[in-house]
This record gives structure tokens, C-alpha cells and sequence, in this order.
């Protein structure tokens, strides 16, 4: 079941947040938000069952000492200063994978911005038929429901968008070194921190609807890192060395992909290409890929203005890549 926060519920967390560590009275909360006073011990009892950790005393009132590390809406719409982005917000404490409700979510009319997030996924996917690590409340796990008439031929680079606006969070806030492995990774100092998949229904020419879902690795230990990954993992408290509030992170990455995103649809996909290229992982390298059916190896030189990866093969041919994985093999001096 989906669990969207009664605005009462989101009013009386913001008071007692806003006053903590005193009380606030219950005469005063009363008075503030119109509720009963049994209203509101009710509602205090239904936010210490989410984790809420919230004193209350007869005479004094209630006061609140922890608010649980959640992506609940209670925790994330507060600080969340988007437009579109996250309206409205979908919250499963445990789901198959968000990107299946978001794709049967959008069927059924959801609009342009719509999120769904999940503390837990039990089927949650990767590219490729991978399956996607997703323990309880250590990562994020995110759909972004897109519905704005994007061209189909324009629908992976809506992929590198949020790639780029989840590698400048990590930069800019978290001052984290990350990288996007072309087309859909972020690596922080080479290990795989998170990861993208898209996917979506299309006319002829128009994407109906898109969803770009969002795995990230965040609070991770360095134990659940180490497991059978195809490529190198790590997580970003791993990498900080402390773990980080992850509502905080997640309204900061919807934040910048909003913005993101409406910079590449108001002036093309071109005007992000310099940061695209400054924060590859990928160009560069000698990579591995396949082209045809057929394996190919090539120097990764650049992207072309429609965000394909340009190879040029030993024999100084060059390529382009438009959709598939890379392995990055070595780094090559220039
Ligand atoms: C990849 O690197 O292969 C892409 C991983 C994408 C994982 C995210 S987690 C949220 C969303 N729901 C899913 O089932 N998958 C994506």
C-alpha cells in the first residue's frame, strides 16, 4: 500500500521539528492546527509507529528527540523545493521494484513528475535483466515518471541528464569525486555508486511516457559491497566514512534533476554535453563493447551532439556507439 502523508500529519511534524528538543503543548498544537486533542495523541501515536521518537508528558506536551532516517513524505516533502519534480510523491515501505508501479502507474494516467520511492524493493531490476541489490532503508530507489512529448530518438539522453544531475549532487554537495560511466553509471573513485534504468512506452515518434529509475547504493557497509557485483561497488557512506541522511540526498537530487532536465528541454540536449564530457568516467579509456552482435574495442574520444558514445578503433576508423554497455580496460594516456 502506498503511504501518502495527510497534510495534518506533515503540519504537526514540521511544529514539533521546528521546536525541538522543547515541547510543544498540547493546548498550543491544538490551537495551531484545529485538531482535538485526542486527534493529535493519535496522530503522535501513529508517528512513533513509523519511528518517530516523541516524548510526551501530561503537562507539558510533546517534544521530538529523533526522526527515523525514512524517504517517507513526511520527511522528504518538507525539504524538497521543486516545481513539477515529486508531484505527486509515492511512498511504499517495501515493493517489488518502483520502476513496475511507476510503468503501471503512468498507464493509468499518472502525470509528468510523478515519483515513486521505496525503502525496499524485493524484485527491484538492473539493465540487462540484472537484479538491483535493494536492502532496507540503505539505499535510494526511485522512479521519476516523464511525460512532456519527448522525441523517442531523444529518450536516452534523458538517461545522461539524470546521470549528470546525480553526479553534481555528489560533487557540489557531497564533495565526492564521482564520474559517469557512459550510459547510465555514476562511480565514485572508479566503483559503482549508482545506477540507471529507463524505460518506456512510445508512439511512432513520441515517448507516451518515460521512467527513469534510480538506484543508489547510500548507507551501505562496506560488507554488503563486496558481494558478486559485475563491476566494482561501493557506497556513498562508505566513501565519506559516515552514512548520510538520505531524504536530504533525495530532494537534493530531485532538485538538480529538475533543473536538469528543463535546461535539456528548453535548450537542447547540446547545451549539457561540456559538463556531460568534463564528468566522464568513460572518455578516455580503451573500452570494450559490442557493435553488431560483434565485439569491439576502441579509444573512447567523445560524445556526439545526440550524447552517443565516438569510438576510434586501432586502425584509427572511428565508431559510434548508440546504445549497449562499455567495460572500461585501461587507461590511456594522451
Ligand atoms: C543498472 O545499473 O543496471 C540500473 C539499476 C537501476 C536500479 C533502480 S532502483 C529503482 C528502480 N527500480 C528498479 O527495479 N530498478 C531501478
Amino acid at each position: 500500500m502506498a503511504e501518502n502523508a495527510s497534510s495534518t500529519k506533515l503540519q504537526l511534524l514540521h511544529l514539533l521539528k521546528r521546536k525541538s528538543p522543547e515541547f510543544y503543548s498540547g493546548a498550543a498544537l491544538a490551537a495551531e492546527t484545529g485538531l482535538t486533542r485526542s486527534a493529535i495523541w493519535k496522530h503522535m501515536q501513529n508517528l512513533k509507529d513509523q519511528g518517530y521518537q516523541i516524548d510526551s508528558h501530561p503537562k507539558r506536551g510533546y517534544r521530538l528527540i529523533n526522526a527515523p532516517d525514512l524517504l517517507s513524505p513526511e520527511e522528504v516533502l518538507p525539504v524538497l523545493p521543486t516545481l513539477w519534480l515529486g508531484k505527486p510523491y509515492h511512498y511504499y515501505p517495501r515493493i517489488g521494484s518502483t520502476n513496475d508501479r511507476a510503468l503501471e502507474l503512468a498507464g493509468q494516467g499518472a502525470p509528468h513528475g510523478t515519483v515513486v520511492v521505496a525503502e525496499e524493493q524485493l524484485a527491484g531490476r538492473g539493465r540487462l535483466g540484472r537484479n538491483w541489490l535493494s536492502t532496507v532503508r540503505r539505499g535510494i530507489y526511485c522512479s521519476v515518471i516523464l511525460r512532456d512529448a519527448l522525441p523517442v530518438h531523444e529518450a536516452p539522453q534523458s538517461t545522461l541528464v539524470a546521470a549528470l544531475a546525480l553526479a553534481r549532487v555528489l560533487s557540489n554537495s557531497y564533495h565526492l569525486p564521482a564520474a559517469i560511466k557512459w550510459p547510465n553509471d555514476v562511480l565514485v573513485q572508479g566503483r559503482k555508486v549508482a545506477g540507471i534504468l529507463t524505460e518506456m512506452q512510445s508512439d511512432q515518434d513520441l515517448v507516451r511516457f518515460l521512467v527513469l529509475g534510480i538506484g543508489i547504493n547510500v548507507n551501505h557497509s562496506t560488507s554488503e559491497m563486496t558481494g558478486p557485483f559485475r563491476y566494482p561497488a561501493t557506497s556513498l557512506a562508505i566513501e565519506l566514512g559516515h552514512p548520510i541522511a538520505r531524504a536530504d540526498f533525495l530532494a537534493k537530487l530531485l532538485a538538480g534533476l529538475e533543473k536538469d532536465y528543463d535546461r535539456f528541454r528548453s535548450n537542447g540536449f547540446a547545451a549539457l554535453l561540456p559538463e556531460l564530457e568534463n564528468l566522464s568516467a568513460t572518455l578516455g579509456k580503451t573500452v570494450q563493447t559490442t557493435f553488431r552482435e560483434q565485439p569491439l574495442s576502441g579509444r573512447a574520444i567523445g560524445l556526439t551532439p545526440e550524447g552517443a558514445l565516438r569510438l576510434q578503433l586501432k586502425s584509427g576508423e572511428e565508431r559510434v556507439i548508440w546504445v549497449g554497455d562499455v567495460t572500461h580496460i585501461e587507461e590511456v594516456d594522451s
